[in-house]
């Protein structure tokens, strides 16, 4: 799991530096096509994981997840052919999975060591 993190930042900022080399349609498409479908299998392997591990708060970071996922889905609408607000959303998408990944992902990780 903390591979795929370290994957999943690497790609956000991917796009960031697409963003800063002025290379906007690249990095929209390399954020529609790529970064949103590792986040979706990002999201349901560790689901899948929490279940293994018999995690008793999955429900609630779960449910973290699907307000993430109606997040992305809206911000990609609203981005379409919108540089302004592809910038402000993936910001927002950057601030969500940094904080998630440090406060809630964390958690489960200290489950899983405390119980092996
Ligand atoms: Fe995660
Ligand atoms: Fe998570």
């Amino acid at each position: 799991m903390d591979r795929q993190h370290r994957t999943l930042v690497d790609m956000i900022n991917r796009v960031h530096d697409l963003l800063t080399e002025g290379k906007t349609e690249e990095a929209m498409a390399f954020f529609k096509r790529e970064v949103t479908l590792y986040v979706e299998r990002h999201f349901s392997d560790e689901e899948r994981f929490m279940r293994e591990i018999g995690y008793p708060d999955l429900e609630n970071h779960k449910k973290a997840h699907d307000q993430f996922r109606k997040l992305m889905l809206s911000l990609l609408a609203k981005m379409e052919g919108n540089v302004k607000e592809f910038r402000t959303g993936l910001a927002l998408v950057l601030g969500w999975l940094y904080s998630h990944i440090m406060k809630v992902d964390k958690k489960y990780g200290e489950f899983y060591r405390g119980r092996s």
